[in-house]
């Protein structure tokens, strides 16, 4: 035997034994490989036996410009000679205030509260949210509206107003309720009716819940243009429009949830752009770091912020998480965003984005594949396949490929790196048809 191959297979062995891994049924590993990485660059990883794989879904949505990207390496090994962290209450430093400064100038939002992952981004948007109603003597306002088949986290509060059975089912006797209002996906389109229609007729429904509730609702809570962990469910940005006009008209806040779809996701910086609209609460995570290191990052409006500036201790936002504003973390994300003023990267991705569709021309004919859509850096589609281990199927055979693409349920979807070149479009195109073709004919 190799001894790399030992190497390998003793890294998979150890981390069965010790580590719970996340969003799994570890039994299933019983039969689905664990991959053991070993080190990673560009858009590979590599295992140690030498094999390499495609990350075509970015390591979950989060990497930006490749793993070991060479400036953002620099970066945090600069930042690391000068302060790892300190802790934020009372105390500040270099990196989280000039973030601070470029986040608030991007987005038109003046004050950045930040947590780790996106699930403490949503959960600090909901409470600051409600608490500015209540400051603001309307504490009845203590609702929130969210989408169908939307997702915002999995801690208790951000699995509150997310929608996806799955991951909700178990543990609604611990949540809070929160209504659902139909998601303006366009595959929800009558015969004959446009994506923009199926957004009116959507916020038509949004209009009469706020209608009825908007004394108790503080606030609507949805994923600008794509729905992600929902199945990559893309929608108008008339839908945002139309939101962010209800939202005023009512008086309820609107949080824009871009951890998934913020830093050029979907062709613009934020999503909201596409439409023209500003949220009252901005959330990033994920690409915020280039998929580095777990920081996220609220954002809000000097309104919101007076609402708790005060003598009295309780109306200030007294919301904490012991790494907040890790000095590493914003050196990470200040390097990216150079990246992005510097490499003109969203002029780049519509480029890029143009060439991955023409390349998946051949794969929008084939005979499994239905809905085939598009938004800037993400493409999806539903696979027609009746089994209902179809993700794990074709997860297996991905791997087999050398490609990294994790379906949800039937949505087969990519989300590469920004790095990504045409020879890395063509492995996953050609990839993805032949394990198509292998489930056809072995089902
Ligand atoms: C839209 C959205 N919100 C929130 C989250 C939660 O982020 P995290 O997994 O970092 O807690 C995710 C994660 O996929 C997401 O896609």
């Amino acid at each position: 035997m190799n001894p790399e191959d030992t190497r390998n297979a003793d890294w998979l062995s150890r981390s069965l034994e010790a580590v719970w891994h996340p969003c799994t049924q570890m039994k299933h590993h019983e039969q689905l490989p664990l991959v053991p990485i070993a080190r990673a660059e560009g858009m590979w990883l590599y295992d140690f036996d030498g094999h390499r794989y495609l990350d075509a879904i970015s390591s979950w949505w989060v990497n930006l410009f490749g793993h070991a990207n060479p400036r953002i390496n620099a970066a945090v090994v600069d930042q690391l000679g000068r302060l790892e962290h300190v802790i934020l209450a009372g105390f500040t430093h270099e990196p989280v205030v000039r973030l601070s400064e470029q986040l608030s100038e991007l987005t038109g939002l003046s004050h950045c509260f930040y947590g780790s992952d996106g699930a403490s981004a949503t959960e600090i948007a909901l409470k600051m949210s409600f608490h500015y109603w209540r400051n603001r003597g309307q504490p009845g306002k203590a609702r929130f509206v969210s989408l169908r088949n939307g997702y915002h986290g999995e801690t208790l509060g951000a699995l509150s107003v997310t929608d996806v059975p799955l991951f909700r089912d178990t543990y609604a006797p611990l949540l809070r309720e929160s209504f659902q209002v139909p998601s303006p996906d366009w595959r929800q389109a009558q015969p004959g009716e446009s994506a923009e229609q199926v957004a009116v007729r959507a916020a038509h429904d949004l209009a009469a819940h706020l209608r009825e509730h908007h004394s108790q609702t503080a606030a609507l809570i949805l994923e600008p243009l794509v729905q992600g962990a929902g199945g990559m469910a893309m929608y108008h940005p008339r839908y945002l429009k139309e939101a962010r006009a209800l939202c005023d008209v009512h008086g309820v806040h609107l949080i824009a949830d871009e951890i998934a779809v913020g830093f050029g996701r979907t062709g613009t910086f934020l999503a909201c752009e596409q439409a023209g609209i500003r949220p009252d609460f901005l959330c990033l995570s994920k690409g915020l770091t280039g998929g580095y290191l777990p920081l996220s990052v609220t954002l809000t409006t000097s309104d919101v912020y007076g609402a708790f500036y005060d003598d009295s201790t309780a109306r200030g936002f007294l919301h904490s998480h012991s790494y907040t504003g890790n000095a590493l973390a914003c050196r990470a994300a200040l390097a990216v965003l150079d990246i992005f003023r510097l490499d003109g990267i969203l002029e780049s991705n519509r480029e890029k984005a143009a060439a991955f569709t023409r390349r998946c021309a051949p794969l929008i004919r084939h005979p499994m594949v239905r809905n085939f859509r598009n938004t800037g850096m993400i493409w999806a589609f539903d696979a027609v396949d009746e089994r209902p281990d179809f993700s794990r199927r074709f997860y297996e055979r991905a791997l087999g490929k050398g490609l990294l693409l994790r379906p949800l349920g039937n949505t087969v979807y990519f989300m590469p790196p920004y790095v990504i070149e045409p020879e890395h479009m063509d492995l996953i195109v050609d990839g993805t048809m032949a394990i198509l073709d292998d489930l056809q004919q072995n089902p």
